[in-house]
């Protein structure tokens, strides 16, 4: 303790060193609420006199609905309701034909005949129990007059567009820095269709009283969730309350408030109980988003001495016949390298499947496979080191729009990731290290992805009990298991100088003060910023109160000569003018080992080492945890994810987890993750950087790469699975 000014004989206390601050590796604050059970998920909440919603789902993939018999369902015992598009309330549509949507456009249901696609909603069955409810909706009777459905790429080719002009775009002459290269190769990359499934179901119970809407809701963004609310039921904001305290993963299902939602509030209204709706596993399939089919065209050009002179990227893509949603592949390709011409185009065709939307780190995921295997593909073909032809290509200014990046340590992401992985042991030439039937190898890929800020703010309710002051910090940010409770405690706990176990943290519920909740790797920074703006606030205006004008001043100080047992305070934090001339990304290298069985084509991952630059880890074990997901997720899709179209009626053939596969425990590698020290202010005060999709990024090429490196052969379409690699 050091002695500071203030009035008085008596001195201030320094604000004391926490332990517990940002930059601790501490355990999940709520980790025990989750392993005891004893935190409340959307469906767990013990709302009174609820009753229990079934979707209904269309069995054709295009039509229009001639005819529904209910009263089978209706003369059930507890069935209180089934809800068509025939007593629907009448809800707000899009306001043009196949509209770009976002994560607060409305979100009507049941409004006409028309299927879309298999698996539409075109019911609600209302029930006393679950059980009732299901059983009920297998006694609707339906008739379709049935139409001719699209729902195979190569049949909807035909009918690509250009969705808008920002799907295009180009820099430099694309064809002068063709015809100036060495060598350029043309590839086609393939990504299938691909399921976010998070652990926790969809799920919402709704109650509407005296004219407010009140949902617990598994979503992402409780301010967007209410946007859309009000939007489809034409109410005002004000009367919408979305709650969301604990949410089971998203990675990006629940950023949109689906259509589910809408039933339930629908429902809620019509029968005038709370009704509890949530979406089964296999109506995740249909129900909920899905990241779409990519066909990714790409051509690369280089001099010999390793200078990317052209980078052209077409993307095509599909998107649903009703709304439009479009994946940036081309977002990587057009800032990562220093490719003085480049042409980025996307487009998309509509198919009878539901709407897609965006899947962890949407554009960059996709997108890097492309890219990064291609600039290890030109790697090879110059006879370059792909470590040193990434590095060679780096550059600090963002070749797309020629603003300087706030920070960006690429390079040092690559030499010591390769250092750390032991990459100079790399097999020189493909295919030629055993080890017994293995064939090993070696692949690398850089990964960006964008460090977004967005206004965040938080309310700081302090108190003083026994001498001790206590905190509680509320904003409207989510916890989708990423550790925001923890990051959130830890800045409060930083900025107030107490004890993290002093400090709770209520998150997910509208009426907190607004945040932009958890998505596309803004979460962090905005939160904790907007925290540490609470915390300041209450300094500050304590300090102006009490006339004190010392910097450090303990808070328990503040409070006593205010002669305050409680105080609350509100801040917000925001993006600078900085940060708009800044091109702000995180940066990583992932560098994988794969062996593959000659005889099999079996393979397995055997050690991967990801280094990141994401400016100040607020900490380092949820940090870990959000990297070690992200490497499992592009693991995922390199070699097990893939959803498939049933051709004849337009389904998909994978409806759970027992066919739509993902890794386990003993597909994934030994992992090494190292973040490096890095400063950025310019990103934002307490120079926080996301990393929630940066994890994700790059690793299926990197998969891909070493695969290449051990049997000398390119696999260009994913997921690579033992049979395409025999
Ligand atoms: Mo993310 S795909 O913005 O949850």
């Amino acid at each position: 303790m050091e002695r500071g000014r203030g009035r008085g004989k008596e001195a201030y206390v320094m604000k004391k060193q926490i332990t517990s601050g940002t930059g601790a590796a501490i355990s999940r604050v709520e980790g025990r609420l989750k392993v005891t059970g004893m935190a409340k998920y959307a469906a767990e909440f013990p709302v009174k006199n609820r009753v229990y919603a079934q979707g209904i789902n269309s069995t054709v993939a295009k039509g229009k609905i001639v005819s529904i018999d209910t009263s089978e369902a209706l003369a059930q015992p507890g069935v209180i309701k089934v809800i068509t598009h025939e007593n629907a309330l009448d809800l707000q549509g899009h306001d043009k034909e196949m509209p770009a949507i976002g994560t607060s456009s409305p979100m009507a249901v049941l409004q006409s005949p028309e299927v879309h696609y298999y698996g539409q909603y075109i019911g609600l069955v209302v029930a006393e129990t679950l059980e009732q409810a299901q059983y009920a909706c297998r006694l609707i009777q339906v008739d379709y007059a049935q139409e001719t459905a699209v729902t195979d790429f190569e049949a909807g080719r035909y009918k690509a567009y250009v969705p808008d002009e920002a799907s295009d775009y180009t820099r430099g002459d694309v064809d002068s820095g063709l015809a100036s290269a060495d060598e350029q190769l043309e590839m086609t990359y393939i990504t299938p269709i691909e399921h976010h499934h998070p652990m926790e179901l969809h799920s919402a119970i709704a109650s509407w009283t005296d004219g407010k809407v009140e949902v617990y809701a598994s979503q992402q963004m409780v301010e967007n969730s209410v946007t859309t609310i009000a939007k489809t039921f034409r109410i005002p904001e004000s009367d919408v309350r979305v709650i969301a305290p604990f949410v089971g993963g998203g990675f990006g299902s629940k950023l949109q408030t689906e259509r589910h939602v809408m039933l339930a509030i629908m429902a809620a209204k019509l029968i005038e109980r709370p009704v509890q709706l949530t979406v089964t596993r296999t109506q995740m399939f249909t129900n909920t988003t899905l990241r779409q089919r990519n066909e990714q065209k790409f051509r690369i050009a280089a001099r010999k001495d390793g200078t990317l002179t052209a980078l052209v990227h077409e993307t095509l893509s599909h998107t649903s016949t009703y709304e439009q949603y479009q994946e940036q592949c081309g977002t990587p390709t057009k800032m990562l390298y220093a490719s003085p011409n480049a042409r980025v185009t996307h487009r998309l065709m509509p198919l009878n499947l539901q709407t897609p939307f965006a899947m962890r780190a949407p554009g960059e995921a996709t997108g890097s496979f492309a890219l990064e295997c291609a600039m290890d593909e030109m790697a090879w073909r110059l006879g370059m080191d792909p470590v040193d032809f990434r590095i060679a290509n780096d550059t600090q200014t963002d070749p797309s729009n020629g603003k300087p990046f706030s920070s960006r340590l690429l390079t040092e992401c690559l030499r010591i990731g390769a250092d750390k992985f032991g990459w100079d042991q790399r097999p020189a030439k493909p295919n030629s290290r055993e080890e017994g039937n293995w064939l090993v190898g070696y692949g690398v890929a850089g990964a960006a992805r964008a460090a977004p800020y967005k206004t965040s703010s938080a309310r700081v309710l302090l108190e003083v009990t026994g001498g001790e002051v206590y905190a509680t910090v509320q904003t409207g940010a989510t916890d989708i298991g990423t550790g925001t409770y923890t990051i959130v405690a830890q800045t409060a706990a930083e900025y107030l100088g107490i004890p993290v176990e002093r400090i709770t943290v209520e998150l997910g519920d509208s009426d907190f003060p607004d945040s932009p909740g958890s998505g596309g790797s803004w979460g962090a920074a905005s939160f904790a910023n907007g925290t540490r703006a609470a915390c300041l606030q209450a300094i500050e205006q304590l300090k102006q109160k009490a006339g004190i004008t010392a910097t450090d001043v303990s808070i328990e100080r503040l409070l006593l000569d205010n002669e305050l047992t409680r105080y609350t305070a509100e801040g917000t934090a925001e993006p600078t003018e900085e940060f708009e001339q800044h091109s702000v990304y995180s940066f990583g290298a992932n560098f994988a080992e794969v062996w593959v069985d000659r005889d099999t084509g079996m393979f397995r991952i055997k050690r991967m080492v990801n280094v990141g630059s994401a400016g100040q880890i607020l900490n380092p074990k949820t940090a870990y945890g959000q990297i070690i997901g992200g490497l499992t997720m592009g693991a995922g899709m390199a070699i097990a994810e893939r959803t498939k179209v049933e051709p004849n009626f337009g389904n998909f053939i994978t409806r759970s987890f027992a066919d739509y596969h993902v890794p386990v425990n003993l597909d994934m590698a030994e992992i090494e993750v190292i973040f490096l020290p890095e400063e950025d202010k310019i990103a934002n005060a307490m120079g926080v950087k996301g990393i929630g999709e940066l994890g994700i990024t790059s690793v299926a090429a990197s998969i891909a790469n070493a695969i290449f490196n051990a049997t000398g052969k390119r696999f260009r379409e994913l997921p690579i699975t033992p049979e395409t690699v025999i």
